[in-house]
């Protein structure tokens, strides 16, 4: 049940690297984050050498992670990040990127949001909507930059093989445009004299399940651009999928980037990976608060909640969860749910796991990616510290303190 080289069990402690994670967790109390920044950079580094030969330049998807100690680690790994707010913006500028190393996306961008970044020096845009052209295009020109390269973001109308909240190429996704509308832009260049429409976007959802719907969405894409040979950059986006439970094979990424290769020949290749290279690094460390036997069902009552970590309760999400201390003996058949007073909030069900009590500690695996990013303060709980393990794998330290009960009436007027 090994799930990677960096969560693993040493004898019977299970281990995040060199670190017990229980001696995290007993330190920093629970729920709490932790992650390896030896499996964040060995993703990194892996999708790049598997890319290498498109020389893909990868920008980390902020939305995955914000733990400015990964966007940090990420930054000086020579990553680039796609962010899709200010607050991301701000966020990759404060680890260390240079505005020429963030691409900007977002279907929905406000104004304030384009002059930002625009007078941070954001080196990519990558365009939703014909009216932010206008804007963009305004705010080049107020702030007296002569061109800003811009992406327009094809939706290829294709249906990707994913859970339906996480596909965004198909016609009644709100995502990108459509190949008629990018066409009629490309047509009416001229009347956007600051923007250098020198690439193209594409991101047809999360955790891909193949590469086919990808694939014949990059075939729709080439066929776009033909008649603009101007257009040299292509931002493929983000989607690469992981494994969320131990026995689940994914697509590979090696035939993926062969089928590619050919097609992308002479083109310069942006990735925007968040998932594939923050998920795996990650585990959400809970403490069982009761056990609950009744109408012949066992509820473990952990101190996680759908307010730490939604994906179970939004997309039916599966995340293995892992004794801190391993047991031997009976299994049981049990529910994993939090504190929260939603139906919705269960971490797992009908998992077979040991027998525990009260005050075991359990980990949640493949929490890195789409878990803190995604913390709300429902119910009023204040959102969990965060800890990383240095790349030596042999240090923690928390990187992010917990939330207090006082900071949240801290915005009430
Ligand atoms: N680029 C764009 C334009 C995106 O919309 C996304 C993710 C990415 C890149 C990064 O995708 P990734 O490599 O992480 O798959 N909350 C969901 C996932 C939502 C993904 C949103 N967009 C989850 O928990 O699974």
């Amino acid at each position: 049940m090994v799930l990677n080289s960096s969560i693993r069990y040493a004898t019977d402690s299970l281990c995040i690297d060199e670190v017990d994670i229980d001696a995290i967790a007993r330190e920093t109390g629970t729920p709490v984050y932790i992650y390896s920044l030896k499996r964040v950079l060995e993703n990194y580094r892996r999708l790049r050498s598997a890319f290498a030969r498109l020389g893909a330049r990868v920008h980390f998807s902020v939305k995955s992670n914000g733990s400015l100690a990964i966007l940090r680690a990420l930054n000086e790994a020579g990553a680039g990040f796609d962010c899709v707010s200010s607050g991301e913006i701000t966020l990759a500028l404060e680890a260390g990127a240079r505005g020429k190393d963030i691409v900007f996306a977002g279907v929905g961008k406000t104004r304030a949001e384009i002059n930002f970044a625009v007078s941070k020096g954001i080196g990519w845009f990558n365009v939703e909507n014909v009216l932010e052209l206008r804007y963009i295009n305004e705010a080049a020109a107020e702030a007296g930059v002569d061109t800003i390269g811009v992406a327009p973001r094809l939706n290829p109308q294709v249906e990707a093989k994913t859970h339906p909240y996480m596909a965004t190429g198909h016609g009644a996704a709100k995502f990108g445009l459509t190949a008629d509308v990018i066409r009629e832009v490309l047509a009416s260049q001229a009347q956007y004299p600051r923007i250098n429409f020198a690439g193209i976007h594409l991101h047809i959802g999360s955790q891909l399940g193949d590469n086919e719907a990808t694939l014949s969405a990059v075939d729709k894409l080439l066929d776009l651009i033909r008649p603009w040979p101007q257009i040299r950059k292509i931002n493929l986006g983000g989607g690469l999928p992981v494994a969320y439970r131990f026995d689940e094979t994914i697509p590979s990424l090696g035939d993926f980037v062969e089928a590619l290769a050919p097609r992308l020949d002479g083109y310069e290749v942006l990735l925007e990976p968040g998932r594939s290279i923050v998920a795996d690094a990650g585990v959400l460390a809970a403490e069982v608060l009761y056990v609950k036997r009744q109408a012949g069902q066992v509820f473990y009552i952990v101190d996680a909640s759908m307010a730490e970590m939604i994906r179970p309760a939004l997309y039916g999400a599966h995340h293995e969860i892992l004794p801190l201390r391993k047991t031997e003996g009976d299994m049981v058949k049990a529910h994993v749910v939090g504190p929260v007073c939603e139906s919705a909030d269960v971490l797992a069900r009908d998992r077979k796991l040991p027998l525990l009590r009260e005050g075991d500690r359990v980990a949640l695996l493949t929490a890195g990616a789409y878990g803190m990013a995604m913390a709300s303060n429902y119910n009023a709980r204040p959102r969990p510290a965060e800890a990383v393990v240095a790349e030596s794998g042999d240090r923690w330290r928390v990187s992010r303190r917990r939330e207090m009960i006082s900071d949240l009436p801290g915005l009430e007027l």
